[in-house]
């Protein structure tokens, strides 16, 4: 009985600090790298990657310092090839979405761009393993209360 007590409560403790834990994004910044995305944990340093690799094809990038950050993912084409991809934890003040182009890569056409709040909400392009992984290990604390309480 204990036992089973003291598994339900880590299990808990486990789940309680993935929600407590500050924001996490898929980051990646290459068509082939997105294949398989890192998950990052948000930080100035995070985002300032992400300007970074922004600036090189857009303009007006503005240098930022956030308390507060969110997801984006953003992609071009050309001649229906994805050409350029970027996942990543964004300062809200840049505005991915909004920036124009460097004249010499305008005639990419912008085919997906987003930005949201919420950890891992810029959705692994490789599929939502970990969502499923999180489903199940739900389900499992699920039927382990149910065990241990009913
Ligand atoms: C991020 O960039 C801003 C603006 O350029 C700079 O002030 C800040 O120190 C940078 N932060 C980190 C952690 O690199
Ligand atoms: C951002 O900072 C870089 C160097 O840290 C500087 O070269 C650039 O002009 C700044 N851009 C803006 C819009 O302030
Ligand atoms: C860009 O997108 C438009 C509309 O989706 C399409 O007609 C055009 O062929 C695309 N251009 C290139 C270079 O892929
Ligand atoms: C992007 O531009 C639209 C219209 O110009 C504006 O309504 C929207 O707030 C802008 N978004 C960001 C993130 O700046």
């Amino acid at each position: 009985m204990y036992t089973k007590t003291i598994i339900a409560s880590v299990l808990i403790a486990i789940i309680c600090v993935q929600f407590a834990e500050s924001l996490v994004c898929y980051t990646c910044t290459t068509p082939n790298d997105c294949k398989k995305p890192k998950k990052t944990t948000c930080s100035n340093a995070a985002a300032n990657e992400t300007s970074h690799h922004l600036a090189v094809y857009h303009q007006g990038v503005i240098n930022a310092t956030s308390t507060r950050f969110d997801c984006m993912s953003l992609q071009y084409t050309w001649n229906n090839q994805v050409i350029h991809q970027l996942h990543g934890c964004l300062h809200p003040a840049v505005g991915p979405c909004n920036l124009s182009l460097k004249p010499a890569y305008g005639h990419y056409n912008k085919t997906h761009c987003r930005t949201c709040s919420g950890d891992k909400c810029n959705k692994s392009p490789a599929g939502k393993v970990s969502s499923s992984i999180y489903t199940i290990l739900a389900g499992v604390v699920g039927l382990l209360l149910v065990k241990t309480y009913a």
